[in-house]
């Protein structure tokens, strides 16, 4: 019997499956070689089954006799190892980024005589589309939650942007670029102090409390899916924390990041520019530890911002904290610094990749922002969060626009940056 190879990440299976898995059982022995969770999250999004999900659908499946992980896009390494006769896909794999996968398939079968053979795309339905509606349909807190894990188990490196309302929430949950390796967008929401703050008027002092931030956070949470890191600030006093880890995680608010500083909080950018002072080491734990206390689920991270960069205690002072607040249960490092030039956020990292029980490292590259994020990466961050683009963005094109009206007496000469009436009013689905 001849032998006939399948890949396919069979997240939402549909009829156009079941077609393409029909052709290669009447070819002969049906192996799928299923994507893995990282493989699949390295051109797309992440799967909405993990792979043991998507592996019992598949083994199930009537004519497949066998499933094995595929542990990259690449099908080359798994068919060198079996040798197949045939190769089956769908047809829609000839444009866009699975173009030179296909080509690889072609000339890897080709040393030994094997054939690809391709099923005419199923018209009418696709993962593509299936994914669109599952986005309309939206969410629940405890997916959205969990989501944040899932994502740092498979992806080296997640990307966050600040959130200030329901509308930069939509912006991160659907701004997309194409490019040669896949769909590139950001992973998930900042629930910045700094940004909301100022949305509202209100000085970065945590005088917007946890019920406004948590306004801000509805709006947002009722228009997206994607996972929210949520910016604690010190997280105020260790008692009143515990309930707001409790109303974070009923809202299906992925982590909570707090700052290792105590009185009244005063921006990190300012750095020494302004008194701020740094919680003592065993403060700080034991905050950790009762906000750990307080979770009701596994899934919920609490992650320690480390301030000694910021108030220039040095990096030795950092790395006793990162070991201390680890070891206190924290689920995650956050590392900040104010310097134009990334040398001592790297040199944080060397140290802290030296440790056994290493867990997420964070880093908010605002200062240092010419550094890109595979130099990140490289170095083990494994989340970079931008921290304020989209307000400090925003806010100049109104000020232009403001000034604009002021100066001419009318709105005319701004028109040409603006977002046309037609667009604002298809901006929103259902406004028509
Ligand atoms: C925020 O976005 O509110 C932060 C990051 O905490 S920073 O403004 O750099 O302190
Ligand atoms: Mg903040």
């Amino acid at each position: 019997m001849k032998t006939v190879y399948v890949g396919m990440s069979a997240d939402l299976v549909h009829p156009g499956h079941l077609n393409v898995l029909m052709k290669a059982q009447e070819l002969g022995e049906v192996t799928v070689g299923l994507l893995t969770d990282e493989a699949i999250a390295s051109y797309k999004r992440v799967p909405f089954m993990e792979f043991e999900q998507r592996q019992q659908v598949i083994e199930n499946i009537k004519g497949v006799s066998k499933v094995i992980p595929q542990t990259t896009l690449d099908y080359v390494p798994n068919l060198e190892a079996m040798k197949p006769d045939y190769v089956v896909h769908g047809d829609d794999w000839k444009n866009g980024v699975q173009r030179q996968t296909r080509q690889r398939v072609i000339d890897t079968l080709a040393q030994w005589g094997g054939e690809l053979v391709e099923v005419p795309y199923t018209k009418g339905i696709s993962s593509t589309q299936l994914n669109k509606a599952l986005k309309e349909i939206g969410t629940t807190p405890e997916l959205r939650l969990k989501s944040l894990r899932r994502m740092l188990k498979v992806k080296p490196l997640l990307r966050f942007l600040d959130i200030h309302n329901a509308l930069s929430g939509l912006i991160i949950e659907n701004t997309t670029i194409d490019t040669p390796d896949g769909k590139r967008e950001f992973d998930g929401m900042w629930g910045s102090s700094l940004t909301d703050s100022t949305a509202k008027g209100k000085p970065d002092i945590e005088a917007v409390d946890v019920s406004a931030r948590m306004t801000t956070l509805n709006e947002v949470l009722e228009v997206t899916t994607k996972p929210i890191i949520y910016d604690a600030d010190t997280g105020g006093q260790t008692e009143h924390f515990k309930f707001t880890v409790k109303t974070l995680e009923r809202h299906g608010v992925s982590a909570a990041i707090i700052e290792d500083k105590t009185g009244l909080k005063k921006n990190s950018l300012f750095g020494n520019d302004v008194a701020q002072t740094q919680d003592t080491i065993e403060g700080f734990c034991h905050k950790i530890r009762e906000g750990k206390k307080a979770q009701t689920t596994d899934d919920f991270m609490i992650i320690a911002r480390i301030e000694s960069l910021i108030l220039e205690k040095g990096v030795d002072d950092a790395f006793t904290r990162a070991k201390a607040y680890l070891e206190a249960g924290a689920d995650g490092i956050m590392i900040h610094s104010r310097q134009k030039d990334p040398a001592e956020i790297f040199e944080f990292c060397r140290l802290y990749n030296t440790l056994d029980d290493r867990k997420p490292l964070v880093a908010v590259p605002s200062s240092y922002n010419t550094v890109t994020e595979e130099e990140l990466q490289e170095h083990g961050v494994n989340v970079v969060i931008y921290a304020n683009q989209l307000l400090r963005s925003a806010y100049p094109a109104m000020m232009k626009t403001a000034k604009s009206i002021l100066e001419h007496h009318r709105s005319a000469e701004c028109d040409a940056d603006m977002l046309p009436i037609k667009d604002i009013l298809e901006l929103i689905p259902g406004t028509r």
